[in-house]
């Protein structure tokens, strides 16, 4: 990875990515890109930015001549429960974008990572200890559809045309840089914002729900790991299990009350996001990751509470939430 174009760049994963790549190739070799240059402004000032439609094809393959592109990340996409509201929409943008991602990545020899997910499974795949290759035909979301077929596109983009494209399942992901928006797993999230804030929280997802999360560093980390491993190594591309720690509602509020003792949580279930949520996984088996390219995650439930929590009070004690 000389030259990096980072597509989505202002979203949960993306604000992250962006200054985590910046500092490990340099600022000027990773271009950071998204629909809105309102949303980037800070990553626009430390390095290269463009205002992109990843749809728009013509303008997409025009920035990766500009800068000579020899890696692609595809991190544009709606969230599960967005995607229940308009499925045509999640089709069509986070399909659009892939497509667009392969074709110049076919017509520019670059490499191309997408995220998939813990949703790209459903009801008929095995809840604990999820294989990395199982069932996935009974998806309950057009947003696990689309990373089913994500999964598949890029497999056939290598296979077919010998594109370098490689992939991880991510869990719910749990940061305090930018909020996601309008996924299940959101919850994870919210918690230490309104412990903060309210000291107690109302939480959508069910007690006695497991489903497998990662800390923001972890996620990054899994992403360059993987991006340089050793093609030769690779049984696998798109996509490896990843997982880090599984929880319930129940265990990630007992944790929170080890540091703030009067914390109180109620339920209100959504039930759109339940039922994703029981079709999802409990927990993933990656051996596969650590197997192929050394996945080793850093954080449990205790040490990401720990940094989370003090990382959203200082945010808190200096008046930005
Ligand atoms: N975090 C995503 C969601 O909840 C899953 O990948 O939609």
């Amino acid at each position: 990875m000389k030259k990096i174009l980072i597509l989505g760049a202002g979203g949960q994963i993306g604000s992250e990515l962006v200054p985590h790549l910046r500092a490990i190739y340099g600022n000027n070799n990773v271009v950071a890109a998204d629909i809105s240059a309102e949303k980037c402004k800070v990553l626009a000032e430390a390095g290269p930015f463009e205002e992109l439609n990843a749809l728009d094809g013509e303008a997409y393959s025009a920035i990766v001549k500009k800068y000579n592109i020899d890696t692609i990340f595809n991190m544009v996409a709606l969230l599960s429960a967005t995607g229940e509201k308009n499925p045509k929409l999640a089709w069509d943008i986070n399909i659009g974008a892939l497509l667009n991602s392969l074709y110049i990545a076919k017509d520019n020899n670059c490499a191309v990572f997408t995220p998939s997910s813990i949703g790209a499974f459903g009801n008929d795949t095995p809840k604990n200890n999820t294989p990395q290759d199982t069932l996935q035909r009974s998806n309950t979301t057009i947003y696990g559809v689309c990373k089913v077929t994500g999964e598949l596109l890029s497999d056939y983009y290598h296979h077919r045309f010998g594109i370098d494209t490689r992939s991880v399942r991510f869990p719910g992901l749990i940061s305090y840089v930018t909020m996601p928006g309008g996924g299940t797993t959101d919850y994870a999230v919210e918690i230490y914002y309104d412990a903060i804030r309210k000291g107690a929280f109302t939480c959508n997802i069910d007690k006695g729900t497991y489903m497998d999360m990662m800390y923001m560093p972890d996620a990054l980390n899994a992403v360059v790991q993987l991006m340089e491993a050793d093609p030769s190594k690779l049984k696998h591309r798109n996509s490896f299990n990843i997982a880090a720690m599984s929880f319930d509602p129940e265990q990630i509020a007992a944790e929170v009350c080890k540091h703030i003792p009067d914390f109180k949580m109620e339920y209100s279930v959504d039930k759109v996001k339940q039922a994703i949520a029981n079709s999802w996984p409990n927990n993933m088996d990656d051996t596969c990751a650590r197997e192929e390219w050394g996945w080793n995650p850093q954080y449990n439930l205790k040490s990401m509470t720990e940094d989370m929590l003090d990382k959203v009070k200082k945010q808190f004690d200096a008046g930005l939430i």
